[in-house]
């Protein structure tokens, strides 16, 4: 019977590493096709942009690794289902080559804001409703088209940061799905109210409900058109719900939700708004429960690749992601009654644990 399960375990590594490792391989030779297509960080005539920090490629390489390393430890848990079968599916195979297409056909327009530096243009669009959507919001993150604006830029979003991370965007998601399922084992799923705060097109709303089919799941997202990506993508499961809102003024009752979590918000935020939305999430979240923070790594998580986070605010248009490198959590979080638990490091992104009190 060992043997047996000793060589289920080993086909099962064998499948993931060759999943894995063609999925690094499809984003990863699209970002340094889209790099190559690029005309760099800089502007003609300026100084290299040279990090504070020296970067140590060694030190990224090892993180890297290490979150497949862990990824695939959660799924020989049985954290949540392996997502190998579904990654590759050969009839998405179209879709995939599609999405590609339209990422690579973008370059040349994030690569022109990129050298004019301006990250405001969908500020001039219809869509980008003064009346609706706060100044901050309305500005091209990452020099995207449209911004959180249109179907173009939801449909192309989840592609682009894959391809930014070199085909680890999920996993780095699953690592904060991992906290979640931990939270929750033992509970009866149908009986939890779980909000994805800012859950974008859903991607990760889908991760938890493929590892928790059962479970009471919203998913609220300022962009509409993001929003609606998101319904299409959990459509399958007829119980979860995603609504429009602003994160700084939740449209849910006090104490809602059993537990919180939210994916790459807080660096996009100014940092007059963070704790807004720190203090709306204290108020939407029964006592006992967790908030699930899963964002960029700050400055001293991993020290090698500090040098690496200073670039990103350089090349994609990241207004207050600078300043988020060094924003501490603690005294907002504590202010309204959260602890920090514990965290763990995903590559390049952090998961912490806060609870809130009882
Ligand atoms: C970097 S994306 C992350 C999306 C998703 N969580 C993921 O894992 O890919 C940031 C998301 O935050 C949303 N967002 C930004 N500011 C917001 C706010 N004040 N209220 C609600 N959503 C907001 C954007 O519309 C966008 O979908």
């Amino acid at each position: 019977m060992g043997i047996i399960n000793d060589a289920i375990k080993t086909a099962g590594r064998a499948r993931y590493t060759a999943a894995q490792g063609i999925r690094s391989a499809w984003y990863g030779g699209q970002y340094a096709l889209a790099r190559r297509r690029s005309a760099g960080f800089n502007r003609p005539g300026e100084p290299v942009f040279k990090p504070q920090n020296k970067p140590d490629l060694k030190a990224l390489r090892k993180a890297y690794f290490e979150l497949f390393r862990r990824d695939r430890e959660n799924i020989e848990a049985g954290l949540y289902p392996d997502p190998v079968s579904r990654d590759l599916r050969l009839r998405d195979l179209p879709k995939a080559v599609q999405r590609a297409q339209n990422f690579l056909s973008d370059v040349a327009e994030v690569d022109r804001r990129r050298l004019d530096r301006n990250g405001t243009e969908v500020r001039d669009s219809e869509a980008a409703d003064p009346k609706r959507f706060p100044t901050y919001y309305r500005q091209n993150f990452h020099y995207q088209t449209d911004g959180w604006l249109s179907e173009d830029s939801a449909e192309i979003y989840d592609h682009q940061v894959e391809a930014l991370f070199t085909g680890a965007a999920d996993a780095m998601r699953r690592a904060a799905l991992a906290e979640l399922v931990r939270e929750l084992q033992g509970h009866d799923q149908r009986d939890i109210q779980v909000l994805d705060l800012a859950c974008g097109t859903g991607r990760f709303m889908g991760q938890i409900m493929r590892a928790m089919p059962k479970l009471q799941l919203t998913g609220l997202d300022l962009s509409p058109p993001y929003a609606e990506a998101a319904r299409k993508n959990v459509r399958h499961w007829r119980h979860v719900d995603v609504v429009e809102g602003q994160a700084e003024a939740l449209p849910f009752e006090d104490e809602q939700f059993d537990h919180l979590i939210s994916i790459y918000l807080f660096h996009e935020l100014p940092p007059r708004v963070r704790p807004k939305v720190i203090a709306e999430a204290a108020r939407v979240l029964k006592p006992g429960g967790t908030f699930i923070i899963a964002d960029s790594l700050q400055f001293g998580d991993n020290e090698g690749v500090d040098g690496f986070l200073e670039y990103f605010p350089e090349g994609f248009h990241e207004p207050y992601y600078k300043g988020y490198l060094s924003w501490a959590f603690d005294p907002h979080m504590n202010k309204v009654g959260f602890t920090s638990e514990h965290q763990n490091l995903a590559f390049l992104t952090k998961v912490r644990v806060w609870r809130k009190d009882a």
